[in-house]
């Protein structure tokens, strides 16, 4: 068809035989999503200097890799947890149900920064831990199950995919961004309060009773927050203000036109009452709560 043509032909559908139909413009046409940026940066002489630029990788670039397949299993693995792995999954919730869209987006526990933070002093444990132990502790508690084999390839799979996902900035750097919301720990609870928004803002997917939803295919569609099927009380999920941040900037979901999943709209108030709420209702126990903070300092919503 001649330019000439097919411009008389819009014409004629936007005018003539479109009349009646208003939307005729090409701002229906579907626009790329754009790429997310953020600064890398690095301590010098004791200041923050900006040294590149990170881009969120889209998953269609692992295939640009030498171990592409073991990546590709690494994110099944982190997506599809529980199917995956059922014997070392207690639980109906999956890694990237908290590590939301893959871990790419900040404040949403994220793992860009993960593959070069560690090894990494952790409080909790009262000693230094490596990434496949802190792999395997979420695990024991997120996931209310048991380790995975620290040799096994799935291990090797979830970090490779940590690993891509670091998109090479080296040790030292770090992209400048929040895993977690800084949400205000003065702010004091009122479970009561929470319980109201709670049933308004997030009991249409996680259910009255938080045991969320499957699909009809058994697929976890909304994973529960609360019962035999939810994390231990060793997760940091279930301390108040740690629930408080992830709710803050990633739930509740489908609410708003922007963001990547239409999520907010709560104020750090909100978070905090309805993370009181849901986070002490009854879930499983975690005998390995014993030897958490072996040197004190235990956190003020810490659950034992
Ligand atoms: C119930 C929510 C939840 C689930 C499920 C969960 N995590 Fe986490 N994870 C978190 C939170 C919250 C943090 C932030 C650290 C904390 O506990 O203070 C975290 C931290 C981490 C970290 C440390 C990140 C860093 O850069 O320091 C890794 C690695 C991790 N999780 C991996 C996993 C893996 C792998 C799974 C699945 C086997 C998993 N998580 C399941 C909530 C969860
Ligand atoms: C429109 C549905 C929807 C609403 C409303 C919603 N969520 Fe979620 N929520 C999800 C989905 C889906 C996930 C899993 C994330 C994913 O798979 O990307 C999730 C994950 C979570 C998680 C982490 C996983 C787990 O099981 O612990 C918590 C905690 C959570 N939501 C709490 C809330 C709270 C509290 C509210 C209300 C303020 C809320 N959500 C509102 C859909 C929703």
């Amino acid at each position: 068809m001649n330019k000439r043509i097919r411009t008389s032909l819009l014409i004629l559908s936007c005018f003539g035989v479109g009349a009646g139909l208003t939307a005729c413009n090409d701002d229906t046409k579907l626009t790329e999503a754009k790429p997310v940026q953020h600064p890398i940066i690095e301590m010098k002489d004791g200041k923050k200097v900006k040294v590149g630029v990170y881009t969120v990788p889209q998953d269609t670039e692992i295939d640009k890799e030498p171990n592409a397949e073991e990546i590709r299993y690494g994110a099944r693995l982190l997506t599809e947890t529980k199917r995956l792995l059922p014997d070392n999954v207690g639980d109906d919730i999956n890694c990237n149900s908290c590590h939301i869209s893959g871990g790419k987006v900040a404040e949403a526990a994220p793992y860009i920064n993960t593959y070069n933070s560690y090894p990494m002093m952790n409080p909790r444990a009262g000693r230094e831990v490596n990434l496949v132990q802190r792999i395997n502790g979420c695990f024991q508690r997120s996931m209310n199950g048991k380790p995975i084999d620290p040799e096994g390839k799935e291990m090797k799979a979830m970090i490779a995919y940590m690993k891509w996902l670091g998109q090479g900035v080296p040790k030292g750097q770090k992209v400048a961004i929040k895993n977690a919301y800084p949400i205000d720990t003065k702010l004091v609870a009122d479970p009561v309060r929470g319980q109201a928004l709670y049933e308004k803002n997030c009991a249409v997917c996680h259910g009255i009773n938080g045991e969320g939803k499957r699909d009809s295919t058994g697929t976890i569609a909304f994973p529960p927050l609360w019962g035999d099927h939810s994390f231990n009380i060793g997760a940091g999920m279930a301390r108040t203000y740690k629930a408080a941040a992830f709710l803050k900037t990633g739930m509740p979901m489908g609410v708003k036109h922007d963001g990547l999943w239409g999520q907010g709209g709560l104020s750090d108030q909100d978070a905090v009452d309805i993370a009181e709420y849901f986070t002490h209702q009854p879930r499983p126990d975690f005998p390995g709560k014993v030897n958490d903070w072996p040197n004190g300092k235990k956190p003020k919503d810490a659950r034992y």
